[in-house]
C-alpha cells in the first residue's frame, strides 16, 4: 500500500496500514524490555538535542526498530525509514510507523531487489543530514548514486559488523565523504547483540522454520567471531553436537578449546545435519560442498548478505526446487537427495523469527541513539573517519542496563585505585 495514509499526512509504502494497531501494541510490549532506550528518550524529550536534524534510517524494520525511531522523533528528529533486508521487515511495525507514529516508512517484508533500491531511494529522497545504516546500503548509495546529498549529510551511524567493514575500506581509499559512528564497535553492541542476540534468535529461526530437533543433530557453524560463539554455544545448550568452521588460527583454537570439533568445511560437509554461516564473507559454503551433503541437510545464513551461501551453485546441482514449508524451499538433487535452504539464504533469525529480543537491542540501540546526539552536537567539526562510540558511552550504558536489572556491582577503594596506577608497589 503506497501512498498517502489516512489524513494525507505522508508518503510511504507499506503492505497494509490496517495492520498498525497489532505493531504498536508488538511495539509496546518490546519497549517494556528497553529500559535504557526509554530514559533516553525521555531526556531526548525534554532536551530535543535532535531538533531540526532530518534523519534517514536503513535499518531491519522490527519492533526495537519503530522503539528507536520514535526515541529519534521524542529528540526533534524528522525520520525517515526504509528496510535494510528484503526479508526482514515485520509489516505490522511499518505500518504502525505510518499510521501511529507519523514517520515515513519504505518497507514491505518479501519485497523483490527494485523495490528494496527504490525505497533506499525514497529514503534519501528526505535530504538526510544524518544516515543510519545497517550494512551501508544507504551511505553505498548516497556516495554512487546520490551525491548532491553529501552537502547536507553531517554523519552517519552504522550498526553491523559486515558495514563497519565495508566503511573502513572506503576510509582507507580516501573515498569515505562524511563521517560515521561504528555502532557495532561498541562493546555494549557487539559483545551483547552479536553473541546474545544472533546467538538465540539464529536458532529461533532455525527452529520455527523446520521444527527440526537440535538435540543430537551435527550442527556446523561457519565463523566462530562474535555471532559464531553466540550460535554454537546456544545450539550446544539445546543438545546440538557442533562443529565449528573458521579461517582465523586464534578463533580455531578459542574453539577447540571451548571444546568443539573444528574441521574445514569441506569435511564438515559431508557430515552435518544443520549449516549456519556467520562469517560476513562470500561463497564460505559452495557448490563442490553442496555436492557431498547429506540427504536432508539443512542450509541457512545468518551474516548479513545471502552472498555467504553460493546459492546459484546449489540451483544448478538441483534437478528440481519446491518450497515446502514458509522458509524452506527443497533442491533436490539428480540422486534423489534433498537440501533445504532456508529463507532464501537471508539472515535466518530476521527471515523467519522476530530478530534479536528487545532486551539486547536496547543496548545497540542506545548506543544509536547517543551516537546520533554524538554528531548532531559535533556538527561539521568531524573528520571523514570511522569513529568509535565514546568509550564514556558504553560504559554508562552498561551502568544503566545493570541499574535496569536490579544487579549492583562492587567499585574500587581508593586503596585500589592508588594500587592499580602505582608501578612502585612490590609483592
Ligand atoms: N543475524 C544477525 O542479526 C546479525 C547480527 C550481528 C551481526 N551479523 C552479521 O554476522 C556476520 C558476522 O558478524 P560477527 O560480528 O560475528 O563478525 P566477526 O568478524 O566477529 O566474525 C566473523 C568470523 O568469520 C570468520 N570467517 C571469515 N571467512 C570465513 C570462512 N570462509 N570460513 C569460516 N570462517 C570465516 C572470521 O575469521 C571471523 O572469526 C557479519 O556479516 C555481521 O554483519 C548478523
Amino acid at each position: 500500500m503506497s501512498g498517502q495514509p489516512a489524513g494525507g499526512i505522508m508518503n510511504c509504502d507499506v503492505k497494509d496500514l490496517s495492520l498498525a494497531n497489532a505493531g504498536r501494541l508488538r511495539m509496546e510490549w518490546a519497549d517494556r524490555s528497553m529500559p535504557v532506550l526509554r530514559l533516553i528518550r525521555d531526556r531526548f524529550a525534554e532536551e530535543k538535542p535532535l531538533r531540526g536534524i532530518r534523519i534517514s534510517a536503513c535499518l531491519h524494520v522490527t519492533t526495537e526498530t519503530g522503539n528507536l525511531m520514535r526515541t529519534l522523533v521524542a529528540g526533534g528528529a524528522e525520520t525517515t525509514v526504509c528496510a535494510s533486508n528484503p526479508l526482514s521487515t515485520q509489516d505490522d511495525v511499518a505500518a504502525a510507523l505510518v499510521k501511529e507514529f507519523e514517520i515515513p516508512t519504505f518497507a514491505i517484508k518479501g519485497e523483490d531487489h527494485d523495490t528494496y533500491y527504490r525505497h533506499l531511494g525514497a529514503a534519501l529522497d528526505a535530504r538526510p543530514m544524518l544516515t543510519m545504516d545497517d550494512g551501508a546500503d544507504l551511505v553505498s548509495m548516497v556516495f554512487s548514486k546520490r551525491q548532491e546529498l553529501v552537502g547536507d549529510i553531517l554523519g552517519g551511524t552504522e550498526e553491523t559488523t559486515t558495514g563497519v567493514i565495508r566503511l573502513k575500506s572506503m576510509e582507507a581509499d580516501h573515498v569515505l565523504k562524511y563521517p560515521i559512528v561504528a555502532v557495532n564497535d561498541a562493546q555494549t553492541k557487539h559483545m551483547f547483540d552479536n553473541r546474545y542476540g544472533t546467538g538465540q534468535s539464529t536458532m529461533d529461526g532455525i527452529i520455527r522454520a523446520t521444527n527440526v530437533l537440535i538435540a543430537g543433530a551435527r550442527v556446523v557453524v561457519c565463523g566462530y567471531g562474535w555471532c559464531g560463539r553466540g550460535v554454537a554455544m546456544r545450539a550446544r545448550g539445546l543438545g546440538g553436537r557442533i562443529i565449528v568452521v573458521e579461517v582465523d588460527p586464534i578463533k580455531a583454537l578459542e574453539a577447540v578449546m571451548d571444546g568443539y570439533e573444528v574441521l574445514p568445511i569441506g569435511e564438515a560437509a559431508k557430515i552435518g545435519d544443520i549449516f549456519i554461516t556467520l562469517t560476513g564473507n562470500k561463497s564460505v559454503i559452495r557448490k563442490e560442498h553442496f555436492r557431498v551433503m547429506k540427504d536432508g541437510a539443512i542450509i541457512c545464513n545468518s551474516g548479513h548478505f545471502n552472498v555467504e551461501l553460493d546459492i546459484p551453485g546449489l540451483a544448478s546441482l538441483a534437478t528440481s526446487t519446491r518450497d515446502v514449508r514458509p522458509f524452506v524451499q527443497e533442491y533436490r538433487l539428480g540422486d534423489g537427495r534433498a537440501l533445504f535452504l532456508l529463507g532464501e539464504g537471508r539472515l535466518i533469525n530476521l527471515a523467519a523469527a522476530e530478530g534479536h529480543p528487545p532486551a539486547v537491542m536496547d543496548m545497540s540501540f542506545a548506543n544509536q541513539a547517543l551516537a546520533c546526539e554524538f554528531i548532531a552536537k559535533k556538527g561539521r567539526t568531524l573528520e571523514k573517519r570511522v569513529y568509535g562510540v565514546p568509550p564514556e558511552v558504553d560504559q554508562e550504558i552498561a551502568r544503566l542496563k545493570l541499574i535496569s536489572m536490579g544487579i549492583a556491582i562492587e567499585s574500587m577503594t581508593q586503596e585500589q585505585q592508588q594500587y592499580q596506577k602505582s608501578w612502585q608497589e612490590g609483592t
